[in-house]
């Protein structure tokens, strides 16, 4: 769907509702720049664990974000991008369930949402991007072209993260994988500082009984209307 206007889409939801998959999809359609800010959370914890620096320890996080350069570079034949942390390519080692639990406990301190403000702001100029996170359309920005919360029941998320892991090749079981779900889904959303929340002029989309190919489209169909309210006015 080639357009002359390039828009900034966000899409916000919580973790395993296919916010990753459809966001890359939805930005190949478009011919968009796909970003995804969680790697960034996760970028973070990742320098904070090989460091040393304990999640709570404000002053050591802002010193450590004041000299990191988390960096995405395209991997066309990949049909992904890869996220390099000072130069260093991190892409499967901020995967991992360790990491997810402490890039939700690192994201909920202020220091680290202030620190990567700018730089996802920097990230958007110029639109024609989908960005996925979680305050995407509430807090980074609040002026996006078209806003999207996408989520889907517990069960249905814990059954797509396990899958993923286990096709990484993770040993670890269902259940595990939804009580993690459960506490990053606890801590994102009681967070005081951006908490998980769907903006109030976002499209909601429940992905449970949907595949991931019918949720691009029931997206497509809404880029397509921004796009014409646009040109009509
Ligand atoms: O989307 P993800 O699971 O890769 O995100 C990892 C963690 O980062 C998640 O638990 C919440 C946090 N996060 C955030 O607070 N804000 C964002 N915009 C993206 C992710």
């Amino acid at each position: 769907m080639p357009s002359e206007t390039k828009l900034l889409i966000t899409i916000d939801g919580p973790a395993g509702a296919g916010k990753t998959t459809v966001s890359r999809l939805l930005a190949a359609r478009l011919g968009y720049r796909h970003i995804d800010t969680g790697a960034l959370y996760r970028a973070v914890a990742l320098a904070a664990r090989e460091r040393g620096i304990a999640a709570e320890d404000d002053a050591g996080l802002d010193r450590m974000l004041s000299c990191l350069a988390i960096a995405f570079s395209p991997a066309p034949a990949e049909g992904r991008v890869r996220v390099t942390l000072d130069g260093r390519d991190v892409t499967e080692a901020i995967r991992t369930p360790e990491i997810s639990l402490l890039s939700s406990a690192i994201s909920a301190r202020p220091v680290v949402r202030a620190g990567l403000l700018a730089l996802q702001r920097e990230l958007g100029r110029g639109g024609g991007a989908v960005f996925e996170g979680r305050d995407m359309g509430t807090v980074v920005f609040p002026e996006a072209d078209l806003k999207f919360f996408l989520t889907a029941d517990e069960d249905a998320r814990a059954r797509r993260r396990f899958a993923e892991l286990r096709g990484a090749g993770a040993g670890i079981a269902l259940e595990e994988v939804l009580a993690d779900l459960q506490r990053r889904d606890r801590q994102d959303a009681e967070r005081a500082v951006a908490p998980l929340r769907a903006a109030e002029d976002a499209i909601r989309i429940d992905s449970t009984g949907l595949t991931l190919e019918e949720v691009v489209a029931a997206m497509l169909a809404a880029v397509r209307s921004r796009l014409a309210g646009l040109r009509s006015g």
